[in-house]
């Protein structure tokens, strides 16, 4: 199962997840990272950047899980944009080393398997860092994908692009379509690391967790996966019905086990 680690805020997950980041890219300085984007990973991006003093980053490679479909690329919210700004820049990280699924459409039929292509050459990713949707969805895999799902060109919930209405002008903005890395392939990182906050996903959280695994919810595919931790806070841990157990298994979990 998942493990569950419940900490008291975010900026406690934060440091968690860094700390883990760290020691990767301390052991391989060409380490692939999986990233995402959203409000839920910025506390690890804000952790990170405390502690890359004196790390060698210059080699770090990354991939994004996903990105809007036909959006001008200079458009701020496009995720390429997004990348540069929360992650590659702020940790001085190499550009042409990170990667974001390319939503143009000029090359958006092959672009899924392009990208599925650039994270086999690169060895895969090591840690995925994933947020959840309020309807569950990990990176844009909406309700019923395929837990065999590879990159591929999605269609947005009206519930997602409600979500992300707050990141652009309108609703009417919120592009319809994304191309997104499948479920296939995050379930191909060999560490997935879901985090979320706040009562609004205590629902997503505890299903992706605790209920069956169905691609009605897709974040239940890390039921799936055999290295997974859910780093929570108090409030989107609250719906989950073995909470006092993770909280009696981290506290009891032996140092040189890590995250
Ligand atoms: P959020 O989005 O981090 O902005 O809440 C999570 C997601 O949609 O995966």
């Amino acid at each position: 199962m998942a493990e569950v680690v419940i900490v008291p805020d975010a900026a406690s997950a934060g440091a968690l997840v860094a700390d883990e980041i760290v020691s990767l890219i301390t052991a391989d300085p060409e380490v692939v990272l999986g990233l995402a984007t959203g409000s839920t990973p910025l506390p690890v991006y804000q952790a990170l950047r405390e502690r890359l003093a004196g790390v060698d980053v210059s080699r770090v490679r990354g991939f994004a899980l996903d990105e809007y479909v036909g959006i001008d690329p200079g458009h701020p919210e496009s995720y390429r944009n997004v990348i540069r700004r929360e992650v590659v820049e702020p940790l001085g990280l190499d550009p042409e080393r990170i990667h974001v699924p390319n939503g143009a459409l000029a090359t958006i039929e092959h672009a899924g398997a392009d990208y599925e292509r650039a994270i086999a050459a690169a060895g895969g990713v090591e840690l995925q860092i994933l947020g959840i949707g309020t309807d569950g969805h990990i990176g844009f895999n909406e309700p019923g994908s395929s837990f065999a799902s590879a990159t591929r060109v999605k269609t947005l919930t009206e519930q997602t692009r409600h979500d992300n209405a707050r990141f652009f002008d309108s609703i009417d903005q919120v592009p319809m379509h994304c191309i997104t890395q499948g479920l296939g392939t995050i379930l191909r990182a060999r560490h997935l690391v879901l985090l979320a906050f706040g009562e609004g996903k205590a629902e997503a959280v505890a299903g992706a967790v605790e209920g069956p695994v169905t691609a009605s919810l897709p974040g239940s595919a890390i039921q799936l996966h055999p290295r997974v931790s859910v780093v929570v806070d108090e409030a989107a841990a609250s719906r989950l019905r073995f909470a006092d157990y993770y909280r009696y298994t981290w506290e009891n979990k032996p140092a040189w086990q890590g995250l």
